[in-house]
């Protein structure tokens, strides 16, 4: 098969993957389709990183938002995505050649990531869908990210009209980003800060 082929094939099975994987585990997936276009656009545009400094992608799915995340100008060797599922890992080794692609748990980044990464991430964007877990999971995720992260916070990509996460319990700042119609559901980007 030519590139070319592979190339028209892959949002094809990027969907089918996608789906599969939310009829075996809809609460892992949380959504039924990847981010559109213009949400991982807007995403894309909310990263802050130093010229070293990693982006840390959690929940990467089918790579959609790396996608962006590389066609805005992030360096390949500088984008990290941790993806719980085999599959989907697998299947994103083979879409973004370069790409440190991590197959792992975001709520266990201080053992996910290796060492010299610590302390080395400009910004962390959160895929997995936090607004349906409770507290002390989100908590465990907020530590998770302040372990590799310090002081830097997530971005968290929502479908909720206000803030998906109660900030003030969490001991964290909130700031809507960005907000996009042209998305299953039309969808926000919120920034939080510790
Ligand atoms: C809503 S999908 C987002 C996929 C993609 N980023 C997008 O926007 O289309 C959530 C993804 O998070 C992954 N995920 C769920 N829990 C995870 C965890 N604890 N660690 C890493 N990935 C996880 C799921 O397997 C799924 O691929």
């Amino acid at each position: 098969m030519s590139e070319m082929t592979l190339d028209r094939q892959e949002p094809v099975a990027n969907k089918s993957l996608f789906f599969r994987r939310w009829l075996r585990n809809p609460l892992q997936m949380g959504s039924i389709i990847p981010s559109s276009p213009s949400l991982c656009r807007k995403i894309a545009a909310a990263v802050e990183r130093g010229p070293d400094e990693y982006v840390l992608e959690l929940g990467a799915g089918t790579g959609v938002i790396s996608a962006a995340l590389l066609a805005a100008g992030v360096p390949a060797h500088k984008l990290i995505v941790v993806e719980i599922v085999p599959e989907m890992a697998d299947f994103l080794r083979r879409i973004l050649p370069g790409v440190n692609v991590i197959c792992g748990d975001a709520f266990d980044l201080k053992n996910t990531l290796p060492a010299h990464m610590h302390g080395q991430i400009g910004t962390a964007i959160c895929g997995i869908p936090l607004v349906l877990l409770p507290l002390e999971r989100q908590e465990a995720f907020r530590d998770a990210v302040e372990s590799v992260a310090p002081g830097k916070g997530f971005l968290l990509y929502t479908y909720c009209a206000t803030s998906p996460l109660p900030y003030r319990k969490l001991g964290l700042t909130a700031r809507r980003m960005a907000f996009t119609l042209a998305n299953f559901p039309p969808a926000s980007v919120w920034r939080y800060r510790p």
